[in-house]
């Protein structure tokens, strides 16, 4: 992933009334070169479905987000910690 680039994983569940209701809203960030080594120089974000923030990388509840790369950076792929959807799931041209 280039510096900046950014993904982001809206999330939701379905209610008991079946309705869908948004849930965590996740973002990775990519930073330059040493900016996070600990988390190989990405940038984690959790909002909250009420738009507050659960955390924040070198921000805000940073040592709450250490769980975001100690799983994304524990694949031991070569895909820069990027784990994607499963391909069943994705969107099909
Ligand atoms: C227990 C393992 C685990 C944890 C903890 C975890 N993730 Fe993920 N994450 C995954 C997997 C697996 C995928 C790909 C499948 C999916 O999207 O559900 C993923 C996908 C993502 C994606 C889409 C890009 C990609 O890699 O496919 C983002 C963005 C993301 N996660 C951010 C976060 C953030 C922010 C946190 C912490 C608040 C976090 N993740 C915590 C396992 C995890």
């Amino acid at each position: 992933m280039p510096v900046g680039g950014v993904v982001a994983k809206p999330t939701f569940s379905i209610g008991d009334d079946g309705q869908a209701f948004w849930e965590t809203l996740f973002l990775m960030e990519k930073a330059g070169d040493g900016a996070s080594p600990e988390t190989n120089d990405w940038i984690y974000t959790a909002i909250m479905p009420d738009g507050s923030l659960m955390g924040r990388t070198l921000g805000e509840n940073s040592d709450g987000m250490a769980f975001c790369a100690a799983c994304h950076m524990g694949g031991g792929m070569d895909t820069d910690d990027l784990l994607f959807m499963a391909p069943e799931y994705r969107v099909q041209d």
